[in-house]
């Protein structure tokens, strides 16, 4: 039977999945389908700050050089996540700007560093960097975070700077959750790429993580997003797709998941430049939902034993 790969590839589309490198390295199964179905890999944690440099000036690139070279071996893409957030970040850095002991100046330099330290350990190989994620909150405003705090708002077009100078090839991406519908949120992105294309900032793509629950529903107007950041020259791509549940699953549950994930791969495949669509994890075996939102799961594609659920046979019916 077709892969998802083989049925993206005919479509011009990179599908791919977020990695959890401990099941990479301990399951078979699961090594064999990431290879097997998807031509484009994300790293689930080890490309994060907390992951990179849990020490202060100790850099550990060990785990991401070994999913870039498993995505090498065969013939995927990888895309990068993430050089800026809010969460994940170093005991040492958050510890040190809560006691004072690193101020303003310092920790932009330190982000600045972390910037250049990673686009260009991996300059060349990521044909996509997440920069800046979840910069914006559910009511459109800046997030408050230490980097809004001590660094001030321009912090944001300071990070694509940077990145475009480290990686020069790679797209730039800005990417967020709850952004996939006509929403507050999703306005105050257009608001915001806007301002940055206006102000010349290397800005090129607008991913929208895609993490939908079946008992929220689904806001059918995700093309007509997808449409609003196209017509402003950025391509688009849906970078963390899965539709949760409350547990537990049954049989209109799990094919109303199928219909949340259609509804973004659709909007996907009928947009012009929408370039990857990858899912945060294929198997509900290794999934960060139970662990985040209590009481629900069973988010991806294939169920804890890889078995295809409807929603699996969804997404390849729209391929
Ligand atoms: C999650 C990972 O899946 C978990 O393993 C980790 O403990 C926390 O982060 N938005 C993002 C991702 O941009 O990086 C998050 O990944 C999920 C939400």
């Amino acid at each position: 039977a077709d892969t998802l790969r083989a049925l993206a590839k005919r479509a011009g589309l990179k599908i791919g999945t977020a990695v959890d490198m401990s099941a990479l390295n301990n399951d078979a199964t699961y090594k064999d389908r990431v290879a097997a179905e998807f031509n484009s890999v994300t790293a689930e944690n080890v490309m994060k700050w907390s992951e990179i440099e849990p020490t202060r000036g100790v850099l550990n690139f060990g785990p991401a050089d070994q999913l870039v070279a498993f995505a090498k071996a065969n013939g995927q893409s990888v895309r990068g996540h993430t050089l800026l957030w809010h969460s994940q970040l170093p005991g040492w850095l958050t510890e040190g700007v809560a006691s004072g002991d690193i101020d303003s100046a310092e920790l932009r330099q330190l982000l600045k560093q972390h910037v250049f330290d990673v686009a260009g350990h991996f300059r060349g190989k990521i044909y996509q960097w997440d920069v800046a994620n979840e910069v914006i909150d559910d009511n459109g405003q800046l997030r408050d975070t230490i980097w809004l705090q001590k660094l001030g708002p321009g912090y944001i077009a300071d990070v694509f700077r940077w990145a475009h100078q480290a990686d020069p090839k790679a797209k730039l991406y800005i990417n967020d959750y709850n952004v996939e519908g006509l929403n507050a949120k999703a306005d105050a992105y257009y608001e915001l790429v806007k301002q940055l294309k206006a102000d010349r900032v290397p800005i090129h793509g607008f991913g929208m993580q895609g993490h939908l629950g079946v008992q929220f529903g689904f806001d059918g107007r995700a093309l007509q997003n997808v449409q609003r950041f196209e017509a402003l020259g950025l391509e688009t791509s849906f970078t963390e797709v899965d539709v949760r549940m409350l547990m537990p699953a049954d049989n209109p549950k799990l094919h109303a998941q199928a219909n949340g994930y259609s509804i973004l791969l659709r909007a996907c495949l009928l947009a012009k430049k929408c370039t990857s669509f990858t899912v945060w994890g294929f198997t509900d075996k290794y999934s960060w939902v139970p662990g985040f939102f209590t009481g629900q799961g069973a988010a991806n594609l294939l169920d804890e034993n890889f078995g295809q659920k409807p929603a699996y046979q969804a997404v390849k019916e729209t391929l």
